[in-house]
């Protein structure tokens, strides 16, 4: 999808060629001039057929001195990014099945960046299809979202901005929605190369079996015994700031599909499961992103993918694996294959030195118990990255919500047969698998986010959501200690010169 600016005039509007017109109504919003469309929101407000709510749409079709054959004014209650995304969702929603390739869609004049970002979000968002394993698809009939502005100058960084988010958050979405046997670990690590190639300043390593044994992983080989499919360990790099500037290292679960090993799942939703590599998806949506923004910031994307089957070869209920950090493991239920497969990347992570680790992890159930599908679980033993996710998450609306880490809560890991079991109770799932990773991030600043009630919808809307990576590239762009880079600049190893530097930075 294609975006772009236009000014916000209601005259131009008019005259301006598109498949449908959208007008964001904040509440009190007045038809007060004498142009076309003017008039034609007096009279609907008059009649009393004009709800300013967020979401209430009134349609019309072939307006009188309206060019666009569609004209849908959509109420934006009180005009805040939230509301926008709210109007935004049910506008697109709304004129989903209709034939509508270009969509103008005029913003409240107060809209801000964090506007602009949230309405574009949630267009690309609403009018999204999964179509690569389908035989005949029918391929996303928006095409291009023309944006009307109040001041369109100021809101370029925005739009660049939300138009890289979105690349990322499809980027995501498509690994995620994609079945297992079309997302093994081969073909994500194939994914990750192709995302690197020819960019600057980014680049992908890729290292199987033998080389995941030489470094001593033995928790992540542990998982990846049970099947044929050969795992695969991918370290992304992007090097947009100085060497000196330790980096942030993105650690994403990649299991490709989850059966549970030999502790086996039940057979109802276990097809969900191959959505178990939402935070390895998260890890190249972001990489997306910062192909795209160049910012100077250097990131490290680390990702352990793996499937987790069982057979005549598999991890059993009582082994005792060795971790590439030395720690043994009593792998006590072979379905906690997550905090395998992520406490042998948190080590390798270490060789980073990193200024802080944040792993992403469809980790437990339980934390989809706890918080649903509307904030994220967030672990850290950083106060300040605690801060920062929790802020990134609010600005982006992609939210989480901290959760405790207290050793009591260790207490269940305990096993006579190892250093550590990899489960305890069922009491406090999501905390007590946080607890095991902590053992293995005590050399760095470090967060993890469960997103297993986040990362994707289940029933008749189910698929991936992209989730974290707005959250995530929120958090790194705002820890980018100067402005984002131009593609051109960043290859000459020059800042940009830009026009209004941080004016559109706080979306
Ligand atoms: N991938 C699952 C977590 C999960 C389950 C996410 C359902 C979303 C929906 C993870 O590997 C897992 O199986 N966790 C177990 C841990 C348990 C054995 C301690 C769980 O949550 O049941
Ligand atoms: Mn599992
Ligand atoms: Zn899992």
């Amino acid at each position: 999808m294609n975006f772009d600016l236009i000014p916000l005039d209601r005259s131009e509007l008019a005259r301006h060629p598109a498949d449908a017109l959208v007008l964001l109504l904040p509440e009190g919003a007045a038809g007060a001039g004498k142009d076309a469309l003017s008039t034609f929101i007096a009279q609907a407000q008059a009649s009393g057929d004009l709800d300013t709510q967020a979401g209430k749409c009134l349609q019309a079709w072939k307006v009188a001195g309206v060019a666009a054959r569609r004209v849908l004014l959509v109420g934006c209650g009180d005009g805040s990014a939230a509301r926008i995304r709210k109007a935004v969702a049910a506008a697109v929603t709304a004129l989903r099945d209709a034939p509508v390739k270009h969509l103008v869609l005029a913003l409240p004049e107060t809209a801000a960046s964090a506007g602009v970002q949230a309405a574009v979000l949630a267009a690309a968002d609403a009018s999204y299809v999964y179509t690569t394993t389908q035989s005949k698809p029918e391929p996303r009939k928006l095409r291009q979202l023309s944006l009307a502005v109040a001041d369109v100058e100021a809101s370029r960084d925005a739009l660049a901005r939300a138009s890289a988010m979105v690349q990322g958050v499809e980027l995501a979405k498509e690994w995620a929605n994609r079945p297992g046997n079309h997302a093994t670990p081969t073909h994500l690590a194939q994914a990750a190369q192709a995302l690197a190639k020819g960019v600057s300043r980014m680049r992908c390593e890729v290292l199987g079996p033998k080389e995941v044994e030489k470094l001593g992983m033995g928790a992540f080989m542990a998982v990846a015994q049970g099947t044929h499919e050969p795992l695969r360990f991918i370290v992304l790099r992007y090097d947009g700031a100085d060497k000196a500037q330790a980096p942030v290292v993105l650690v994403g679960k990649g299991i490709t599909f989850d059966s549970g090993g030999i502790s086996i799942k039940p057979a109802a939703e276990m097809d969900e499961m191959k959505f178990d590599m939402s935070g390895a998806a998260s890890v190249l949506g972001v990489f997306r992103a910062l192909a795209e923004l160049k910012p100077a910031l250097n990131v490290v994307g680390l990702i352990p993918a793996c499937e987790n089957l069982p057979d005549g070869r598999a991890v059993k209920p009582g082994d005792v694996v060795t971790s590439m950090s030395g720690q043994t493991i009593e792998i006590l239920n072979t379905d906690a294959e997550g905090r395998l497969v992520l406490c042998d990347a948190l080590t390798y992570a270490e060789r980073f030195k990193p200024r802080a680790v944040v792993d992403i992890a469809t980790l437990t159930g339980a934390c989809m118990i706890a918080l649903g599908g509307v904030r994220s679980g967030l672990f850290s033993s950083s106060d300040a990255l605690a801060r920062a996710l929790q802020d990134a998450g609010e600005a982006a609306h992609d939210l989480c919500w901290r959760m405790p880490l207290d050793d009591d809560y260790a207490e269940g890991l305990k096993t006579r047969f190892a250093d550590v079991a990899n489960v305890a109770g069922r009491a406090a799932g999501a905390v007590t698998a946080a607890k095991f990773l902590q053992r293995f991030a005590g050399k760095f600043d470090w967060a993890h986010l469960d997103i297993a009630g986040t990362a994707w919808k289940s029933g008749a809307a189910k698929g991936a959501t992209g989730r974290p990576v707005p959250l995530l590239l929120t958090y790194l762009l705002n820890t980018a200690p100067t402005e984002p880079r131009t593609a051109e600049a960043a290859g000459k190893g020059k800042a940009k010169q830009a026009s209004n530097p941080a004016k559109n930075r706080a979306a």
